[in-house]
């Protein structure tokens, strides 16, 4: 069903959606000590305990105060603000311990579902309307478990020990999804008007012209990067931009995040798990800097988030945008997504997950680097918020598509986008190239 047709929810499918978020959420931390919780284990991510806090207070700021109005709606108070506290200094925050911190959670939870006893999804009240506040609420909460899924795989000490993990090593025929695909010039749509779910920066669906371009089939694989470490690519100025050279000389970065050199074999590790480098696998870790770097080195480019999002959604039949490469239909099973797995999986794993123009894999496994600043979509409005979005807009930042196996599938679309510094790799982001036709 088309999203602008979205009826409203029924409330017992929210409740549904809500406890199934804090499962998944109280799943990940459930075997980590309070130490490890209250732990800074890297200058760049936040304890976990602080992860859990800011969760429930966001819940309890708009599921509970900010629907009752009026206009203006209030800021996240005191320990919980990430702007209040930078991520570096919030060790020093005196959290509770997780037992405390449970009732905490529970007590907002109480009264977040006796509030939503009541609601109208009134449709002339944009926060209401389809539920819209209960969807953004939802995602917030799949987006700081992937946040703590970084902090699990940077954590000091004893690895991660995931709980319940599904892991399969499919053999599959990766080498099928080789080569690149041509897309040819046009006038293309992209984003979208829904307001039942999507975020202020995915709106509004507007049109754009590109020049005809290829695109790769595949993300850029494990085996192809390891080519590009073999011929001195991190050693090779000419490919690296000025930032690139800049942040190779600060970091002494030689491979991948968390790839290690064992005698004549590389070696990568995802949580406690530690393996030869899958030639078939998707590269994992890697900034903005070294896919540049990869992609001048192939004679190449990265692409940018129209070309992105045209090579995910667009299906010729209909001239229309798919939500999901494969269709209209939220899927977990379709792609390497929803966190079990704990790992990538190889090239040609999930056999649906193909866009109509014949990629695969835009959805799941790792973000994607697009060579695009996060800017706000012509006629953009921010809502209804500026610090989710606008707060970010500017060329610091690159935009990242199609999420990772950490993403929850809830957090994931088409027109989802999400940023982050051209120097950063301890989130899940590998990428594709394109090449100007
Ligand atoms: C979209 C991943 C960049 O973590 O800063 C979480 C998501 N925003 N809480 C972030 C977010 C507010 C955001 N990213
Ligand atoms: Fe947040």
């Amino acid at each position: 069903m088309p999203a602008a047709l979205k009826q409203s929810p029924a409330r017992s499918e929210i409740t549904g959606l809500l406890e199934e978020a804090r499962n998944r959420t109280l799943l990940l931390v459930t075997d980590l000590s309070d130490a490890d919780l209250h732990r800074q284990h890297d200058p760049l991510m936040s304890p976990i305990i602080w992860d859990i806090g800011h969760i429930a207070h966001f819940e309890e700021l708009w599921l509970t105060r900010n629907l009752e109005g009026p206009i203006e709606f209030s800021e996240m108070p005191g320990m919980y603000n990430p702007f209040e506290h930078p991520r570096a200094t919030r060790a020093s925050l005196p959290i509770p311990p997780l037992s405390q911190m449970l009732d905490r959670l529970n007590e907002i939870r109480e009264r977040v579902l006796q509030r939503l006893d009541s609601i109208e999804f009134d449709e002339t009240n944009p926060l209401l309307a389809r539920g819209y506040v209960y969807h953004m609420v939802l995602q917030h909460e799949y987006q700081h478990n992937e946040t703590i899924l970084q902090t699990l795989q940077l954590k000091q000490g004893e690895p991660y020990l995931p709980p319940r993990r599904s892991y399969r090593d499919d053999s599959i025929n990766a080498g099928q999804w080789n080569g690149m695909v041509t897309i040819p010039a046009g006038r293309y749509s992209i984003g979208t008007d829904d307001r039942s779910e999507a975020y202020d920066n995915e709106r509004p669906r507007h049109s754009i012209q590109l020049g005809a371009f290829e695109i790769d089939r595949s993300p850029v694989t494990n085996g192809d990067y390891l080519q590009f470490i073999a011929d001195g690519g991190y050693s090779e100025p000419i490919h690296w931009s000025g930032a690139g050279r800049k942040w190779l000389a600060e970091s002494g970065a030689f491979a991948p995040k968390y790839w290690n050199r064992d005698g004549d074999a590389w070696m990568s590790r995802s949580m406690d798990r530690i393996a030869a480098v899958n030639p078939d696998k998707p590269v994992c870790h890697v900034c903005f800097h070294e896919a540049e770097a990869f992609a001048a080195w192939a004679g190449k480019r990265l692409p940018t988030e129209p070309e992105w999002e045209v090579a995910a959604s667009w299906d010729p039949v209909t001239g229309s945008n798919r939500i999901f490469p494969w269709g209209d239909t939220i899927s977990s099973a379709k792609a390497n997504v929803d966190q079990l797995r704990f790992d990538t999986s190889p090239i040609g794993s999930y056999e649906s997950n193909v866009s109509p123009l014949g990629c695969y894999g835009m959805i799941g496994d790792v973000w994607e680097w697009t060579s695009s600043d996060f800017c706000g979509y012509p006629g953009f409005e921010s809502f209804p918020y500026r610090e989710y979005s606008e707060e970010f807009f500017g060329s610091d930042y690159k935009v990242l598509r199609g999420g990772s196996w950490a993403t929850r599938p809830g957090a994931i679309r088409n027109s989802f986008r999400n940023w982050d510094y051209p120097i950063r790799r301890q989130i899940f982001s590998g990428f594709r190239c394109v090449r100007s036709l």
